[in-house]
C-alpha cells in the first residue's frame, strides 16, 4: 500500500520526535503492508508550524532514507508536506517555499475545522490556478463538511481530490466523524485512504485495518483502488481512477 499523509518527519511537527521514533514508526507501517510513504510535516500553520521548504527538512529526509536503506526496512519514502490553507498559498506555491508530494501536480492541503466553506473553495480554486490538483486532508473531520457534505460534491467536480484518514473508517474520530467517511464512500466521493500517521502508539502509521474495513463494506476493488492504486498514481503524477459511482462527475 501507499500512504500519502504521515508525520513522520522527526522534530518538525507534533509527529514523530526523533530519527529512531521515525524509525520505528516506519518498520510499523512496512510489517503492516505499507512499502511506499510520503512524511507530510504541517506548513504554513498560522503561530505554529511554518516548516517551508529548508534545508532542516531536506537533511533528516535524506537521514532517514540512508537509516531505512542501512537497517533493511521494506519500504520507500518520499517528501511532501501538509500545507495549512491561507490567503497567500499561492504566493507561496510559486516561490516554491510549500511544495506538493513528491514533486507531483498533488498538494495536500487541510484547512481549520471550522472555516467558512465559500473560503474553502475560494483557496481551492486558487490553487488549481496555480496549475496544482489540490487532495483535500481528511474532509471528514471538518465541520463544514459534516454539515454541508455535498460541498464535496463541487470540490471534486471542480478538479480536487479527497483524502480521507485510516482513522475515522476505524471508528477513532468519533461517530461524525464515522458518519462523515461513510457518507463520502457511499456516494464515491473519496480519492484515497492515508494514515495521517503521529506516533508509535497513537494516531499509528498503518493502513491494513482501513484496508480491510473498506473491503468488508464496499468490496476489495474499492479498498485497492483507495489504498493501494490511486496513491500509487498521485505519487507518480497520473490521474486517479474515479468510483463508477461518481465518474460521471469527475473529470478525470
Ligand atoms: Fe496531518
Amino acid at each position: 500500500m501507499t500512504d500519502l499523509h504521515t508525520h513522520i518527519l522527526y522534530g518538525v511537527d507534533d509527529g514523530s520526535e526523533s530519527l529512531e521514533m521515525s524509525l520505528e514508526m516506519l518498520k510499523m507501517a512496512s510489517d503492516n503492508g505499507t512499502h511506499h510513504l510520503v512524511l507530510t510535516p504541517h506548513c504554513n500553520v498560522p503561530d505554529g508550524y511554518m516548516n517551508y521548504m529548508n534545508s532542516t527538512i531536506i537533511g533528516r529526509y535524506e537521514r532517514i532514507r540512508q537509516e531505512v536503506e542501512k537497517r533493511h526496512i521494506d519500504i520507500e519514502v518520499y517528501l511532501g508536506m501538509e500545507v495549512y490553507a491561507s490567503d497567500d498559498v499561492d504566493e507561496l506555491i510559486k516561490a516554491e517555499e510549500i511544495i506538493p508530494i513528491n514533486r507531483t501536480r498533488y498538494l495536500l492541503i487541510e484547512f481549520a475545522f471550522e472555516e467558512d466553506p465559500m473560503w474553502v473553495s475560494y483557496i481551492l480554486e486558487k490553487v488549481q490556478r496555480t496549475g496544482l490538483t489540490p487532495l483535500l486532508a481528511h474532509p471528514e473531520r471538518y465541520i463544514f463538511v459534516q454539515n454541508f457534505p455535498y460541498m464535496v460534491h463541487d470540490w471534486i467536480r471542480s478538479g480536487c481530490l479527497m483524502q480521507v484518514n485510516r482513522g475515522s473508517i476505524v471508528g477513532r474520530f468519533g461517530q461524525a466523524v464515522e458518519e462523515t467517511v461513510h457518507f463520502l464512500l457511499e456516494r464515491g466521493l473519496v480519492h484515497a485512504v492515508a494514515s495521517d500517521g503521529h506516533r508509535p502508539y497513537a494516531r499509528t502509521p498503518i493502513l491494513n485495518d482501513a484496508y480491510d474495513c473498506i473491503a468488508d463494506y464496499y468490496g476489495q476493488m474499492t479498498a485497492d483502488r483507495l489504498c493501494r492504486i490511486n496513491p500509487r498514481r498521485i505519487l507518480t503524477n497520473q490521474r486517479v481512477i474515479s468510483s463508477s459511482r461518481h465518474s460521471g462527475y469527475h473529470p478525470y
